[in-house]
């Protein structure tokens, strides 16, 4: 199958985006309306305030992602929605949309997982990358560490067993007056500051992770001693959180011996995190991948490559399809 053209959509939180992408690999448009200027207001994500923009903004957003592309809407092969996770109210608005337009086009549908969406952003980034691969995935709402042996094949290594990284970035910078979202402003804070404050790593068994002891323990510090330096508070915060992600990252190469490490998710944004992984990558012989940055943050040209491959692999779904807010990868 060639020239294979998915009109992808995701609203699962609060990034409207419609984009279309060729052969699960090309992006041609990927329009993203961010709802941060409004959600900020309230410190987090308002979901039904979500639902309402996304229904505002979702049928501008297609006619200009269509148009960037220069293709007609009916010249797309079929369209992939993200289903879950994320907040059902928010899921609604796309999911509903997408089937509107499945059925006047005579289209098919495609329901798509939000966290393969973004594992597939790399695909987008670097067009000759294939399974098999170590991917850890670090968002505001999840923390994986998977073995991708194929397309639509994961298996779930380990875990957080309490907050998502992002959620642990967000909360910090709320608590130490950084605003939201926190995980950029705490990143560019950090830049100034040293890593010289001693936080306490969760011992946690396996492959799972924990951040909440982290977070607590930076909050008590600024609680304790307001005029603590931020920067080096977040500094610290960072390479804490580092730490505990390639402890894991680490076990899980030496069990199942990958050579890839490819990590998705906002929080892939990080700069200090990078810097980290590009050593290990140095000491430890082994390829580190990271999407581009527009493509770590939500937005639907992931959906539309992990759509494509749902799509080459015959999975269709029906228009009684509904979103399923806790989706888990693979399903
Ligand atoms: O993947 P994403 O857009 O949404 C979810 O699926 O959750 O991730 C959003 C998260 C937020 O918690 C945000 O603070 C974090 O990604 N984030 C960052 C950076 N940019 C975004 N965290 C750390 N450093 C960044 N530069
Ligand atoms: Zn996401």
């Amino acid at each position: 199958m060639e020239n294979i053209l998915i009109l992808g959509i995701e609203s699962s939180c609060d990034e409207t985006s419609v984009s279309v992408v060729r052969n699960g690999r090309e992006v041609l448009s990927n329009v993203i309306n961010s709802q941060i200027d409004i959600h900020k207001e309230y410190g987090g994500v308002v979901p039904e305030i979500a639902s309402r923009c996304h229904t505002e903004v979702i049928n501008q957003i297609t006619k200009q992602a269509v148009k960037e592309a220069g293709i007609k809407l009916n010249d797309i092969d079929a369209i992939a929605v993200t289903q879950g996770p994320g907040l059902v109210g928010a899921l609604l608005v796309g999911v509903s949309y997408a089937k509107g337009l499945s059925y006047v086009l005579k289209k098919p549908l495609i329901g798509t997982n939000h966290i393969e969406g973004h594992i597939a952003g790399n695909y987008l980034t670097y067009p000759d990358l294939k399974p098999p691969f170590l991917c850890l995935i670090i968002s505001g709402g999840h923390t994986h560490l998977v073995k991708v042996s194929g397309y639509k094949e994961f298996e779930i290594l380990g875990k957080t067993r309490d907050d998502a990284v992002g959620e642990a970035f967000d909360k910090v910078a709320r608590v130490i007056d950084l605003g939201y979202p926190g995980g950029p402003k705490i990143d560019n804070l950090a830049k100034e500051g040293k890593v010289n404050i001693k936080l306490p790593l969760a011992h946690v068994d396996g492959l799972d992770f924990s951040f909440s002891g982290i977070k607590t323990a930076v909050i008590n510090m600024h609680h304790k001693d307001p005029n603590i330096n931020k920067a080096d508070l977040c500094a610290s915060f960072e390479n804490a959180v580092s730490e505990m992600l390639l402890a894991n990252v680490n076990k899980a190469i030496e069990m199942y011996g990958f050579d890839k490490i490819v990590l998705a998710g906002g929080v892939s944004r990080n700069s200090y995190i990078r810097k980290k992984f590009d050593e290990y990558k140095e000491s430890h012989n082994v390829e580190v991948y990271y999407p581009e940055p527009i493509l770590c943050t939500d937005n639907a040209a992931m959906i539309a490559s992990a759509g494509y491959y749902n799509y080459i692999n015959g999975k269709e779904s029906k228009l009684n399809m509904n979103a399923i807010p806790n989706l888990k990868i693979g399903e």
